[in-house]
């Protein structure tokens, strides 16, 4: 059993570096929750929705004293391969145009960051995503340019449109009907948050975005501070489900924050869920599904419809959690 306790709080510390000792000497009159005597739990990685195979390739690096942004990046390219997720990579939905276009970001544990938008013809913009962080002095390339860069990087030109993602957006041009299905096919963006033997901690986030989105539309999955946020000295965030509500609130980004002042994981994805539906009273229709990870590896999610879950690998065993839902 895990216990946390009220302390003190210090306008030098984050939640994440402290420990019992130093928290004991603030004097800060705030006080807030932080965990002081739960042990660590690493190396660990979670990931939106039960995907299972992402997760385990993920593992298996962890467990090879791999980085955790390796862990991340050969983890989500999975799901990215996997033809029959249509949510993510290959196989994914196209837009109302009928072209598939993927976003992704990765976030390391120094702090850099690299991103892909609306990228068409290559099979894993994580990796894409990864070189615009480590290659190039920006952070975010959007569709031909980030196409361009591709290819001089020695990515290849492949189809990402599917036969069945095909027919699927060919019977839909017949109503042309635009929703956004709750819990589609129970998967949807894979966002997955890792920290490593050394105790960093990376994320990453890839999608195909809502199925026949306008042409351009981007969600919050290639966005640093909505889709995904990861800060060395507190943890990580990542979120799944209708994007723009996600950048509305800048959502794991505030889930980062919200552990960095003493929450758990559990009680800052429970509030991220709570800002989003303060600004949607009258909405019932739309899904958003956060996870959260401490340094110490203690994790939480929360969402709003029941339905989501997330799967959770540590040396404590590989496992599919069922999230708690606002409704
Ligand atoms: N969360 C994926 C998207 O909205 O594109």
């Amino acid at each position: 059993m895990r216990r946390r306790k009220f302390i003190k709080k210090s306008g030098l510390t984050t939640a994440g570096m402290l420990t019992a000792p130093v928290l004991a000497s603030c004097k800060d009159e705030k006080k807030v929750e932080a965990i002081t005597d739960q042990k660590s739990v690493i190396p660990i990685v979670i990931c939106t929705w039960d995907f299972k195979n992402a997760s385990a390739k993920a593992w298996e690096i962890l467990y090879q004293n791999g980085s955790s942004l390796d862990a991340i990046e050969h983890g989500v390219r999975i799901e990215e391969d996997d033809v029959n997720n249509q949510t993510v990579g290959t196989g994914g939905r196209p837009d109302r145009d009928g072209n598939v276009t993927l976003d992704a970001c990765i976030m390391d544990a120094a702090g850099n960051c690299g991103a892909v938008l609306a990228l068409q013809n290559i099979a894993n913009p994580i990796s894409v995503a990864r070189k615009v962080m480590e290659e190039t002095p920006h952070v975010m390339l959007a569709g031909k340019g980030a196409e361009q860069f591709a290819y001089e990087k020695g990515f290849k030109k492949v189809n990402l449109l599917t036969e069945k993602s095909k027919q699927e957006w060919l019977e839909w041009k017949k109503t042309a009907n635009y929703e956004t299905p709750i819990n589609i096919e129970n998967h949807d963006t894979i966002g997955m948050l890792a920290i490593d033997k050394n105790g960093d901690i990376s994320g990453g986030c890839t999608t195909s975005g809502m199925a026949y989105k306008l042409a351009g539309r981007v969600g919050d999955s290639p966005i640093i501070g909505a889709g995904l946020f990861v800060d060395n000295a507190v943890g990580g965030a990542t979120a799944t489900g209708v994007g723009e509500e996600v950048v509305r609130t800048v959502g794991s980004f505030l889930i980062v924050e919200l552990m960095r002042q003493g929450k758990s994981p559990q009680e800052a994805c429970e509030e991220g869920v709570r800002r989003i539906i303060e600004k949607n009273k009258n909405r019932k229709d739309f899904q958003i599904g956060f996870i959260a990870m401490n340094k110490n590896g203690e994790t939480g999610g929360y969402c709003i419809h029941s339905g989501f879950s997330y799967r959770r690998y540590s040396p404590e065993g590989h496992e599919n959690i069922e999230s708690q839902s606002y409704f």
